[in-house]
C-alpha cells in the first residue's frame, strides 16, 4: 500500500515511519511512503499560504498549492483515499480506523494532507475529502500528529503489520468492552499482588475474570461507548451487574401546586402510573414508588393495581401487567427510601429532577453516571407532580439533575415524559449504526 503525506513539515516524520513496527512493514514492503512538503507544489519564493477573505488573523494554505500536490501525487500512485485534518471533521475512533483501514486497503492509496496555520482554503476539503478526521475537541498547532495517530491506528488492523493478529482483534473498542486489566512479572509489587485467578492455569475461569473486569472498566468509565455498540443478551446482563440498582419515587406529597406555586398535595393519575411503569420496565428500574399520603387516593391506586396484578389485567395484557409488578405505593419519599435502603443494605442517593435550574452545587447532568456510580449505591430518581418539587426534598436530595431542555423556549413536559426522557438519557441503550 502506498501513503502518500502533503505537509508543511515531512521532517516530522522521519523518526516516526523509522522506527518499530511501521519501519517493520516498509521492510516486509507491506507499505511505502511518499512524504512531500507543499514546497514542491509551489515556484521558488512562491508562498504557499495566503490571508483569508474577511476579518480574522493567520494564514490559510492556497488551494492551487493543494491541487498540484492531489494531482502530481495520484499520477504517481494512482486514486487515493484522501483525509483531511480538522476540529471539525468526524471524530476519530475505532471503528472510524475500521472504515479508514478498509478504504485504504481497497484503494491501495492513501493520502493524508495535514494542514497547518488556520487551515486550509475550504474549497479544498471540498473538492478532495473523502473524509475529514477529527481528533478530539481541541486545537492543535497542525494536523500532523492526527495523521499520525491515523496511521499508528490504521497500519496496525492492516494484516500483518501487527506479529499476533488476536492482539489487535480483542482489544479496547473492537467490540462493546474496554480491555481488562493485564499483570506481568514480579507476582507481587510495591505490596500489590497479581489477582491469584490468572496463575491459576483455569483459562475458562480466566476467560470469565477477565470479561468481569472489562465489563466493569467499561460500565464505570466508558458508559456512552458501551450504550453505543450492539449489544449480545449475554453481554447486556454482563454490563448490567455493574450499573448499581435504581428506582423512582413519584411525589403527590412535598409538591409545589398553584399558580403561586404553595406547598401541597396533588392527585394520582392513572395513565402517569401506567406510563412510568412501564418506562421504569423498559430502563430495568427495580421499583417505582408512588407516593400519596392521601389514603382515598391509595384506593384508587389499589384499585387499579389490584387488576392489572391480580384480576383480568394478566391475561387481557401480559406485557401491562409484567410492567405495573414494579409499582409499590407509600405515604412518603421517606417510606421509599427505607424500603430500598432495607432491601439493598445501603441508603439510596437522592437525585431530585426539576423543570428549573436549582441548586447549582448539586447539580449534575446526563454525563455524570461514572461518577455516581463510583459511590456503590442504589440509585432513587425523584420526580414531582404538581409544579414540581418543594425546596424541602430538593434540599434533601444528594444530586439534582438538570432540566431537559430542547431547542425551544417551551418548559411545560408531562412528569411521565419526563421519566421517560431522563431515564433514557441516564441509561437507555443508543446504539449506533457503524460505517
Ligand atoms: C491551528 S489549527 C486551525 C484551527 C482552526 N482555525 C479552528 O479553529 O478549527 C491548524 C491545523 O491543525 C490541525 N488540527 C488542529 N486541531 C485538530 C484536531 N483536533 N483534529 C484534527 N486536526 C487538527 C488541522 O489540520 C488544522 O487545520
Amino acid at each position: 500500500m502506498k501513503i502518500s503525506i502533503l505537509t508543511v513539515f515531512p521532517e516530522l516524520y522521519s523518526a516516526f515511519i523509522d522506527t518499530s513496527l511501521i519501519q517493520r512493514a516498509q521492510e516486509k514492503g507491506m507499505i511505502e511512503f511518499d512524504i512531500k512538503p507543499f514546497f514542491d507544489f509551489v515556484k521558488p519564493k512562491e508562498r504557499i499560504d495566503a490571508p483569508p477573505f474577511g476579518p480574522g488573523a493567520g494564514m490559510m494554505i492556497r488551494p492551487e498549492v493543494v491541487e498540484k500536490g492531489v494531482e502530481s501525487l495520484e499520477k504517481s500512485y494512482g486514486p487515493a483515499f484522501k483525509i483531511f485534518f480538522s476540529p471539525h471533521g468526524q471524530q476519530l475512533d475505532q471503528p472510524l480506523l475500521q472504515h479508514i483501514a478498509q478504504k485504504a486497503q481497497e484503494k491501495g492509496h492513501l493520502m493524508l494532507l495535514p494542514a497547518r496555520y488556520e487551515g486550509m482554503d475550504a474549497r479544498v476539503e471540498e473538492q478532495y475529502a473523502d473524509l475529514i478526521v477529527s481528533v478530539g475537541d481541541f486545537v492543535l498547532m497542525g494536523g500532523d500528529i492526527p495523521a499520525m495517530m491515523v496511521l499508528e491506528g490504521t497500519l496496525r488492523l492492516i494484516p500483518g503489520v501487527v506479529g499476533k493478529e488476536e492482539s489487535v482483534k480483542e482489544e479496547s473498542f473492537s467490540g462493546p468492552f474496554v480491555d481488562y486489566p493485564g499483570y506481568t512479572e514480579p507476582v507481587t509489587w510495591k505490596g500489590k499482588k497479581v489477582p491469584e485467578i490468572l496463575r491459576s492455569g483455569n483459562h475458562a475461569a480466566i476467560a470469565q475474570w477477565r470479561q468481569q473486569e472489562a465489563a466493569y472498566r467499561t460500565v464505570r468509565h466508558h458508559f456512552d461507548w458501551l450504550r453505543s455498540c450492539p449489544l449480545t443478551h449475554q453481554q447486556k446482563e454482563v454490563a448490567k451487574q455493574f450499573i448499581p440498582r435504581h428506582y423512582v419515587a413519584l411525589l403527590h406529597h412535598d409538591v409545589l401546586v398553584g399558580p403561586t406555586r404553595s406547598l401541597g398535595t396533588t392527585s394520582v393519575t392513572s395513565i402517569d402510573i401506567h406510563d412510568i411503569a412501564r418506562s421504569a420496565s423498559t430502563f430495568g428500574i427495580q421499583n417505582f414508588f408512588l407516593a400519596t399520603p392521601l389514603q382515598d387516593q391509595q384506593v384508587i391506586v389499589k384499585k387499579l393495581l389490584d387488576f392489572w396484578l391480580h384480576e383480568q389485567g394478566p391475561t387481557y395484557n401480559p406485557n401491562r401487567h409484567e410492567a405495573l409488578k414494579s409499582v409499590l405505593v407509600c405515604d412518603y419519599l421517606a417510606d421509599a427510601i427505607a424500603h430500598i435502603e432495607q432491601k439493598e443494605g445501603k441508603k439510596p442517593l437522592l437525585i431530585a429532577t426539576s423543570a428549573w435550574e436549582t441548586d447549582k452545587n448539586k447539580a449534575i447532568s446526563y454525563y455524570d453516571q461514572s461518577r455516581i456510580w463510583q459511590e456503590n449505591r442504589p440509585v432513587l430518581f425523584i420526580f414531582g407532580t404538581g409544579q414540581g418539587l418543594s425546596p424541602v426534598v430538593l434540599d434533601q436530595s444528594d444530586y439534582i439533575l438538570l432540566p431537559v431542555h430542547g431547542f425551544s423556549d417551551f418548559n411545560h413536559l408531562s412528569v411521565r415524559s419526563a421519566v421517560a426522557t431522563i431515564l433514557d438519557r441516564w441509561m437507555g441503550i443508543n446504539e449506533r449504526i457503524l460505517l
